[in-house]
């Protein structure tokens, strides 16, 4: 949800090597506009992508910038509304991510201005401008009033023209720092994560709320908002740079579900090696919980789901919640145990109940893909579900390295699994379900409408395949409890209706429900474990079954995106880590 950078090197560097390079690996945090700012006040940005952003720009060589690629939220998608903003004058410059809430108060502060977009952010740049131009204090001074006037979600980087420092303010929106050596003699990099500069370094400081920073060329100091001292550790992560490439893919969805046999193995492997002890820590704080809460958006409330259903067998009272509705639909108190699992870290629906609950909970458990992503350093025990960079918005591995984190959890809880087979049985699955896949994406690409039906381990599974329809395809899908169907959504039913039923073993109640819809002329594609299916996936228990069943769903969704000609890795108005609440 937007992504910012910046670089404040000893040498100059190039806006379009070094910054925009940096910026487009933060590109599926929202690709609506991009725009680069030298310190010495040369602002080019444009509607649109970085690519042909890059191709178009005038390079420059500069010891600053800084760089936003765009997740449009207040104004639309537009030059004007393109960050970088400066104040009237040119001579103070931002980037920012998140939301002004109070944009309009902050305007009424600054005498005259009259902000040329209709963005929240804007204002920022003018605010400085007369808080230390007009008013005559420090930029120290003027940010610690920002803090104290500011109501909202922000990341900011300030520059001002003539001062060769970089300014950086962060609450509640994600900012990472590291030095980079081998840039412009070195340099400083700010940014919204860590994959803008994972290829130049292993090792970040990630910003705690209510801080900033005064960032030279050679060194940085951190401060809180009330000006004290405030100490930043450095962080060491793996995340590898390669998975940033598409190598022989067309697409990063494809090379991502395509991954998955040696991310799943990873991930098993890490929990008899350096993930056994966190693996086991988290368990028993399931154990001691009177109740478990998971807490959860989109793909990963899925994976929640799959989590909540393996528990119930286990007679734990387990429940989840779509973490945007969270303060209306569950209690917590004291003996809650609440799991986030987010495949970013950094989802902010998930990230406002965690910080008013944590304090009043029994813990926080957290199943993050992203390594020091600010769900995992609110928790009180993690895992990492090391899938590796995810890029394309719609997620696939990490899910299902989700789904897999959460059976080796259940496992220890008595959960009756064999986790050693998923790896093999997801590499034989990819391999015999792609012929029909392709076959079906033809048959379904002009379909305006999908139903998708499961029961128990299979129903978060139906949900999972109807979003990347939508999400990939734009077809209206409707992933549904078999059970539901004949109280409302039978009506839908038609001649060729597309039904995808997920069938493990010989479920009663779903073949009822396959031909109740059948009966209504609809057009079923069985998916079965039991080889009796028009899709067949490997023999497995219900739970493993979801496994297999959702890379059929993900496939699927894969070649109908490739028929229908979509820009798969960037669905239209979406953004993979959704900043904002
Ligand atoms: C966005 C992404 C989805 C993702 C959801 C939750 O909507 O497009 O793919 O499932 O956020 O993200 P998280 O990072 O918390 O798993």
């Amino acid at each position: 949800m937007c992504g910012i950078v910046g670089i404040l090197s000893e040498q100059p560097h190039s806006i379009r090597s070094n910054t925009l390079h940096m910026l487009k690996r933060l590109e599926y945090r929202g690709y609506d506009s991009v725009g680069v700012a030298t310190l010495e006040g040369d602002i080019q940005k444009e509607a649109g992508q970085v690519d042909p952003f890059v191709a178009t720009i005038t390079d420059y060589e500069t010891c600053g910038s800084i760089a936003h690629t765009r997740w449009a939220t207040h104004g639309g998608v537009s030059r004007v509304n393109s960050h970088p903003h400066s104040d009237a004058t040119g001579e103070f410059m931002i980037v920012h991510n998140g939301i002004i809430e109070n944009a309009d108060e902050l305007q009424a502060m600054v005498p005259g201005c009259r902000p040329l977009s209709e963005t929240d952010s804007e204002v920022i740049a003018a605010f400085f401008r007369h808080r230390v131009v007009e008013d005559g204090l420090s930029m120290e001074e003027a940010i610690q009033d920002f803090f104290r006037v500011t109501e909202g979600t922000y990341a900011v980087l300030l520059m001002r023209k003539g001062d060769e420092r970089m300014y950086a303010l962060k609450h509640n929106s994600p900012l990472a720092l590291a030095r980079v050596g081998g840039l412009a003699g070195g340099a400083f990099v700010l940014a919204s994560d860590i994959s803008a500069f994972s290829d130049e370094t292993g090792e970040a400081y990630f910003f705690d709320d209510m801080t900033y920073a005064i960032v030279a060329p050679d060194a940085f100091e951190v401060f809180g908002a009330d000006g004290a001292a405030h100490a930043m550790v450095p962080h060491s992560f793996e995340w590898s740079s390669e998975e940033a490439t598409l190598e022989e893919h067309p697409h990063f969805m494809i090379k991502e579900i395509l991954e998955q046999p040696q991310t799943a193995l990873r991930l098993l492997e890490s929990f008899r090696t350096i993930q056994s002890e966190p693996l086991t820590a988290f368990a028993a704080h399931m154990k001691r919980a009177r109740r478990i809460v998971f807490l959860s958006c989109g793909t990963s409330y899925h994976a929640s789901l799959i989590g909540a259903f393996m528990l119930n067998q286990l007679n734990y009272e387990a429940h989840t919640v779509i973490a945007s509705e969270f303060e209306n639909f569950i209690l917590v108190d004291a003996s809650t145990f609440v799991i986030a699992i987010s495949q970013s870290g950094e989802t902010m629906d998930v990230i406002l109940p965690l910080k008013q609950i944590i304090d009043d909970c029994a813990g926080l458990g957290a199943i993050v893909n992203v390594p020091h992503s600010t769900i995992q350093r609110l928790s009180t025990v993690s895992l990492d579900l090391l899938a590796g960079q995810e890029i394309c918005v719609a997620s696939t591995k990490a899910f299902t390295n989700q789904v897999i984190a959460l059976m080796g959890l259940a496992e220890r809880l008595g959960f009756d699994i064999d986790l050693s087979v998923i790896p093999g049985k997801i590499s034989q699955t990819l391999e015999d379900i792609d012929p029909i896949c392709k076959h079906l994406a033809d048959e379904l690409s002009d379909r305006n409408e999908i139903y998708v039906l499961g029961r128990g381990a299979a129903y978060p599974m139906a949900r999972e395949i109807a979003l990347k329809f939508k999400e990939i395809d734009y077809i209206h899908a409707e992933g549904m409890m078999a059970g539901e169907l004949k109280h409302g959504t039978l009506a839908l039913i038609e001649d060729g209706t597309p039904v995808i039923c997920l069938i493990p073993g010989s479920d009663r109640s779903m073949l009822s429900s396959q031909r109740e819809v059948e009966a209504r002329g609809a057009r079923t594609i069985v998916v079965s474990n039991t080889g009796e299916g028009e899709v067949n996936v490997p023999p497995s228990g219900n739970a493993e079954f979801a496994i297999y069943a959702c890379l059929f769903g993900h496939l699927l969704s894969y070649y109908i995106g490739v028929a229908r000609d979509l820009p798969i890795d960037k669905p239209r108005n979406l953004a993979k880590s959704v900043t904002v609440g």
